[in-house]
């Protein structure tokens, strides 16, 4: 008997112990790389976390307690445009914060971009209406354009999953790093987790490969933690974190006043909000649940919250969440020392699997993730600040229709072509679909002051429309 029989019988035994062990069913129908994928796949499996994982899911009704939710406090719009002392001294702190070096960015980008479904990295999606460029451009030029100004070399911490970790990297040496220094970016994998029957059994994707999917964004904290970029943060005096997704072009890491606000609360993690277009508006909310704060996905919100409306007739949960989170750093070493210990958030559904003989099936199964915003309620301090969606969100979720690329683009070039108006520029005519395609290259700007600062006279024009670059 050889050393990998002796292995395989031991590891057979350790998964037969579990209730695991038909995930060596097919073992001999496997060639040398397909066992060796499977065993690199099964020793990386934590199954006590698997046995954790069943037992929480054996017991839904922790899952589906009604929750006694209450809006947060949120600095309002109105507040910002007043521009009175709090908020003039915030976007100074903040101003302060960058030119000291002492703000870095965190980019979540392991989803696997299903409702779009784009093949590789939904950072590499053109989202640019005239230019074509991608949501990776958008971000690493903001950045690029950060540094520039505060003349500082901030640190990018981007976190991928293992199916466009290495895609990702690809894309950002093809693409010169877009400008950046290749050190101050620093790309780390999120852990992956494998899905379960409703039996507990871990699912099989094929004969040789489980069925695993990442972790869920709740994981960059502990990456963050694990991969060393936190070390990283502290050796360079990086004391605040501002983080934000991979789908939305408009998103501002570099908001003074947010970066402010969140420093003069010396909170451990805030947010940003706009207010939600419509009660059905498929977004989360940030809400007080049973106390805590935290966000309620739209999808858990019970239907009367949705639609519930105080006096003047606005709805009451409607601080919706776009995903843009401050955090201190020495809070995510806090909370993620000796291992974080974020919620696990149960999805059931119909998952690709295999049937007993190894023939393709659906199974009806469950998928867990933790959610970053869930550290919310382990923060002292937050501050909530509400943003103008037109500035600040146009996420790209599905391939048609609400959040997709065309409503982005359209998004982009209302906001840009208003800036170009409001300079006394000229405009391309709108085409069929309303749309004055006009678009400003996030180096330039990525307010209407910077844009008129930067002093635009002519733009690049093609047959898309009008690029300032
Ligand atoms: C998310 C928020 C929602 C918010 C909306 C704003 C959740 C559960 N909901 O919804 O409250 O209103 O954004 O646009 O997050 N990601 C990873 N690893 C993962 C899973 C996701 O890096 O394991 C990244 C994705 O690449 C993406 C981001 O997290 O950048 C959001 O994930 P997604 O699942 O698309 O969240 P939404 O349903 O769009």
């Amino acid at each position: 008997m050889n050393t990998t029989t002796l292995d395989t019988a031991a590891l057979q035994a350790r998964l037969s112990e579990r209730g695991q062990g038909h995930v060596l069913n097919f073992w001999s129908d496997l060639d040398q790389s397909g066992q060796d994928n499977l065993l690199r796949e099964v020793s990386s499996l934590d199954l006590d976390l698997v046995n954790h994982l069943m037992n929480l899911a054996a017991s839904p009704a922790a899952e589906s307690k009604a929750p006694n939710i209450t809006p947060p406090e949120t600095i309002t719009l109105s507040e910002v445009r007043a521009n009175g002392d709090r908020i003039r001294a915030a976007r100074e702190a903040g101003a302060a914060e960058l030119k000291g070096g002492r703000v870095g960015f965190v980019l979540v980008a392991g989803g696997q971009a299903s409702r779009l479904g784009c093949d590789g990295p939904k950072g590499d999606f053109p989202v640019g209406p005239v230019s074509g460029s991608t949501l990776f451009y958008f971000h690493a030029k903001r950045i690029l354009r950060l540094n520039r100004l505060h003349q500082v070399r901030a640190p990018w911490y981007v976190m991928t999953s293992p199916a466009n970790h290495e895609e990702t990297q690809r894309i950002f040496e093809l693409n010169g790093y877009f400008g950046l220094e290749r050190e101050d970016v620093f790309f780390f994998c999120q852990k992956m987790l494998p899905a379960l029957d409703l039996d507990g059994r871990v699912l099989l994707r094929g004969k040789g490969e489980l069925s695993l999917a990442p972790n869920g964004h709740g994981g960059v904290l502990e990456g963050l933690a694990s991969s060393g970029c936190l070390e990283d943060a502290f050796a360079r005096g990086v004391k605040t974190l501002s983080y934000f997704q991979v789908d939305n072009p408009l998103v501002r890491p570099g908001d003074e006043l947010f970066l402010g606000l969140h420093k003069l609360a010396d909170a451990e993690m805030s947010s940003k909000v706009v207010r939600k277009s419509s009660a059905g508006e498929k977004v989360g909310v940030l809400g007080h649940v049973d106390g805590r704060l935290g966000c309620i996905e739209y999808s858990d919100m019970p239907e009367e919250l949705l639609n519930k409306r105080d006096e003047d007739g606005d709805l009451v949960f409607s601080a919706g969440n776009i995903a843009v989170h401050a955090l201190s750093v020495d809070f995510i070493a806090k909370i993620t020392e000796g291992g974080l210990k974020l919620p696990w958030h149960v999805a059931r559904k119909k998952i690709a699997s295999v049937d007993a003989t190894g023939s393709p099936c659906e199974e009806d199964g469950m998928k867990f993730e933790t959610f970053v915003f869930d550290a919310l309620g382990l923060a002292n301090r937050s501050v909530t600040l509400e943003v103008d969606r037109a500035h600040e969100f146009a996420p790209v979720k599905n391939r048609q229709g609400a959040d997709s690329p065309d409503t982005a683009r359209a998004l982009l070039c209302a906001l840009h072509a208003s800036w170009a108006g409001r300079c006394g520029l000229p405009l391309p005519v709108a085409g069929e679909d309303g749309v004055v395609s006009v678009e400003i290259d996030p180096s330039v700007a990525e307010t209407y002051e910077q844009f008129q600062a930067s002093q635009p006279i002519a733009p690049l024009v093609t047959e898309e429309g009008h690029l300032y670059h």
